[in-house]
């Protein structure tokens, strides 16, 4: 539906079809937070919330980009690719000027359409799927030699550099790497990746969406990344072959607790915590072992509101609504934090009366309606 609506739209503005429609999705994260810039393990998959693109070359050197969403619009040259005041553009533009910086040709500009239904500020990456959706059009529409490796580390880029989060590979990989049924085991190290099967219809993914928008998500969530890698650095003193919290064990840790400022000790122990948990929850998803890995995403939460600090009131409150139904495995908060989504996993046979009772508790503690999805797991990103 989406599709054929930007579809329709690029066909008013330009006066002709466009030459693709590509659709990108976002992604959710079944365990491993903020463990991808340690080099950790991460355990995403895409999802059927998409941006969709509809897209064609121009023949000469601008870029008219078009936000179906925002009902804005944009245009830049290809011999000048700054940043823009519009937040928006800059995902497209960060996108372009990293695929030239990386020495891609893109030999003329183009006209796009864009939008669809990652909700945003929900910690669903709607940033990503930009990005990864806009190189991926670009890739098809020029022929770019560009691998889907390659692809994440140019939208990666384009987050730093444009849009001055300093994020880790998590969101772009899983936008491009989706694969139908499957949740990506993704090691952030060397990127080799492994799809586990997650097809079941025992149970369901259901995510409550706070409503909380995580503004001060992206100074909070540099600030981290910056507490681990003063971490690290002081590791490095006693541990010289330690390159990043992958490489750190808890007893390493607790040995040089006394180096470690109070805060960045908590803030390392909850990385490595979480590193060691990816491998546990995945072997229990192996053994098809829901109760194990619904267990691991509790403790995934309390790290990450207690050690982490990446939580907020409305999303301890969404996982605490959950400890008493016996019909929910595990329940955590997802993505960078501040705001966004808890995901629970549910058993399917009871998430509507969840869904009522998480909503009705929602209401009555904040008087705000709880937005909750069920999600299924799709392809990465793809030409329709
Ligand atoms: C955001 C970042 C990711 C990752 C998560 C936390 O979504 O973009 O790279 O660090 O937070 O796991």
């Amino acid at each position: 539906m989406y599709a054929e609506s930007i579809k329709q739209k690029f066909s008013e503005i330009f006066n002709h079809t466009p030459d693709l429609i590509v659709r990108a999705p976002g992604r959710i994260n079944l365990i491993g937070e903020h463990t991808d810039y340690n080099d950790g393990f991460v355990l995403p998959a895409a999802i059927d919330k998409a941006i969709y693109f509809a897209i064609s070359k121009r023949d000469d050197e601008r870029c008219q980009l078009v936000s179906y969403d925002l009902n804005d619009s944009y245009e830049v040259s290809l011999d000048t690719l700054v940043k823009s005041e519009k937040g928006w553009a800059n995902f497209l533009i960060g996108v372009v000027a990293e695929l030239k910086a990386a020495n891609y040709i893109i030999p003329n500009g183009f006209n796009v359409v864009f939008g669809g239904d990652v909700p945003l500020g929900a910690g669903l990456s709607s940033s990503a799927a930009v990005e990864s959706g806009i190189g991926f059009a670009l890739k098809q529409l020029y022929n770019l030699p560009l691998s889907s490796i390659d692809l994440a580390l140019v939208a990666q880029k384009a987050e730093h550099n444009f849009a001055g989060v300093k994020c880790g590979i998590m969101d772009m990989f899983a936008s491009i790497h989706g694969k139908e049924k499957s949740v990506i085991k993704l090691d952030c190290r060397d990127l080799t990746f492994q799809y586990f099967p997650f097809n079941t219809t025992q149970y369901t993914l259901v995510l409550c969406n706070s409503g909380v928008k995580h503004n001060l998500g992206d100074t909070e969530y540099n600030k981290r990344r910056a507490e681990c890698e003063e971490g690290v650095a002081i590791l490095q003193n006693a541990y010289p072959q330690v390159n990043s919290l992958r490489d750190v064990s808890i007893s390493m840790l607790r040995s040089q607790s006394d180096k470690l400022s109070p805060t960045v000790y908590i803030r390392c122990r909850y990385v490595v915590e979480e590193i060691s948990r990816v491998e546990e929850a995945c072997q229990a998803l192996l053994k098809d072992n829901f109760v194990t890995f619904g267990e691991k995403m509790y403790q995934t939460h309390n790290g990450l509101s207690q050690f982490y600090e990446v939580s907020c009131p409305e999303l301890d409150f969404l996982v605490e609504q959950t400890f008493d139904d016996k019909n929910v495995l595990g329940a955590r908060m997802m993505g960078g934090g501040f705001g966004g989504c808890t995901i629970n996993l549910v058993k399917t046979k009871a998430v509507d009366s969840f869904l009522s009772r998480m909503a009705e508790g929602y209401e009555a503690k904040f008087g705000k309606e709880l937005v909750s999805y069920k999600v299924a797991i799709t392809n990465g990103v793809e030409t329709i």
